[in-house]
């Protein structure tokens, strides 16, 4: 068949088509009639072609107009907007997907150049998700973007920076979850402290602690907790320069050779004590965390735009603790972790090394963690080729089975496609983006979903205001 009689043959389809409307319209019974296909001649002298009635399930037709019958993702979750090429709806729900084992975990990366609408289709995708009953915090926002946002939807902030008056105390034990017995909820608690005091040392330090480094922290643990309910940062920092002499002996070891081995980490620690970060996290807490509310954000932008991002680092590994207690509890529903701005904190391994731990527990817990960043080389920067930063990051992205890709610069494409394992036809795609539209990649699955927004939150979204 040639190129010509192809082209006759579809016009030929649309006609047939057009008179089934019409006819299904006006309620006309059809006329069993032959289809005729122009000569390819131009003599005008038309050979005819008999073609049977074809009908088909939608089912069964969507094999041959993929594109065009593709069902989406089904009809139960969150509506984002419409698939590009079906027009169809589009509606995104990873505990949903989840359950019907259509993606693996219910992690989310969402990456796209400067102001390409990433907060705005996270935004989105959360403010409508709390119509279904789930919930969404927000440790990580560096603009205090989101502020605005969480009081729209009847939620909560807590503003932290110096000279503010919050404080938070990240050694909280918080509420214990119903199902967990007394004894095992103080050794959760006691772990958790632990975890964190650990991170904030090595994150200060900038290197792994050494054995006795451990050891030493371990002790003044243990005793601030023998001695108080709720410890605070100052009362283990204090146990480290001045280690129990009982604990000590218990442990088979000298008073001061436990001072010794205990120094420098008490300095790193008392890092968030003094200086810039003091008043933040240097006492008990001044607000309390409230799990019932549907939205509760973090904002860090107090802290100063001028790129601390090691104030940052640290506030986040703090508040994610504090957090924690509340996300841990399996019965808490369904909740959604938001690290907007997620590129800021990702330079860290021991922060990385936990955010890693949160990201194998989220189907433990009915968590979908959402990290932001630019670009995937974001993943890349946080070490050198072989580091333990950037296994941890680049786990990161292996632990999230949805990748919301954003317009992404031309110098980034070939590296995307070799990370996502995306078609030519995928890549061409998102080099070209506008804004508010993405390529929604899931195992197996990938679609191009344009964001459509309601004009109230065309207005609660903007972050253009300020320019
Ligand atoms: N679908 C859309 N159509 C038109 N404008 C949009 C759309 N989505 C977002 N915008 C606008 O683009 C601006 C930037 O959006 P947004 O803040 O979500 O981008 P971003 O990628 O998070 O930016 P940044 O990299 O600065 O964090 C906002 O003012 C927003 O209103
Ligand atoms: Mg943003």
């Amino acid at each position: 068949m040639t190129r010509h009689s192809v082209y006759y043959e579809s016009e030929g389809a649309d006609r047939v088509t057009r008179r089934a409307n019409r006819r299904a319209k006006h309620d006309v019974p059809a006329r069993p009639r032959p289809s005729a296909i122009e000569g390819e001649s131009g003599t005008g002298r038309g050979r005819p072609l008999r073609v049977d009635t074809h009908r088909a399930t939608t089912r069964v037709l969507r094999v041959a107009y993929p594109f065009l019958a593709e069902g989406g993702l089904g009809a139960d979750g969150t509506y984002i907007g419409s698939d590009v090429f079906s027009g169809g709806s589009f509606v995104y729900d990873p505990w949903e997907l989840y359950q019907r084992r259509v993606i693996t975990n219910p992690n989310v990366l969402l990456a796209g150049v400067i102001g390409s609408g990433k907060s705005s289709t996270a935004k989105a995708l959360i403010t409508r998700s709390l119509a279904l009953g789930h919930k969404a915090y927000v440790p990580c926002d560096p603009k205090g973007e989101w502020t605005a946002v969480a009081e729209a939807m009847g939620g909560a902030t807590i503003k932290l920076g110096p000279g503010l008056a919050t404080r938070l105390n990240p050694l909280d034990a918080g509420r214990k979850p119903a199902t967990v017995q007394a004894d095992e909820w103080q050794r959760i608690a006691w772990s958790r402290r632990r975890a964190l005091l650990g991170t904030l040392a090595e994150s200060t330090l900038g290197r792994p602690l050494a054995a006795v480094e451990h050891t030493a922290l371990d002790l003044a643990l243990d005793t601030v907790s023998s001695q108080v309910t709720t410890p605070t940062i100052p009362d283990v920092v204090v146990a480290l320069f001045t280690p129990d002499s009982a604990f000590a002996q218990r442990a088979g070891l000298r008073t001061t050779n436990l001072t010794d081995d205990g120094r420098e980490v008490a300095h790193a620690i008392r890092r968030l004590v003094h200086g810039d970060l003091s008043g933040m996290f240097d006492g008990p807490s001044t607000t309390e965390f409230d799990p019932t509310l549907p939205m509760v954000t973090l904002d860090s932008s107090w802290l100063g735009s001028g790129g601390n991002d090691e104030a940052l680092r640290l506030t986040l590994a703090c508040a994610s603790s504090w957090l924690e207690a509340a996300v841990a509890d399996p019965a808490g529903g369904n909740r959604y972790i938001v690290y907007d701005e997620g590129w800021r904190v990702m330079r860290d391994a021991a922060l990385l090394r936990r955010m890693q731990e949160q990201w194998k527990l989220s189907r433990a817990w009915g968590v979908s963690n959402i990290l932001i960043v630019h670009r995937l080389s974001d993943l890349a920067a946080v070490g050198d080729l072989g580091s333990e930063a950037r296994a941890l990051a680049e786990g990161l992205l292996a632990d999230c089975s949805t990748r919301i890709m954003l317009r992404q610069e031309p110098d980034q494409l070939s590296r995307t496609a070799s990370l996502l394992g995306l078609t030519d036809v995928e890549i061409a795609t998102i080099a070209k983006l506008p804004k508010g539209r993405a390529l929604w990649r899931l195992p197996n699955r990938s679609f191009v979903v344009q964001l459509v927004r309601h004009a109230r939150e065309v207005e609660l979204f903007d972050t253009d205001a300020r320019m």
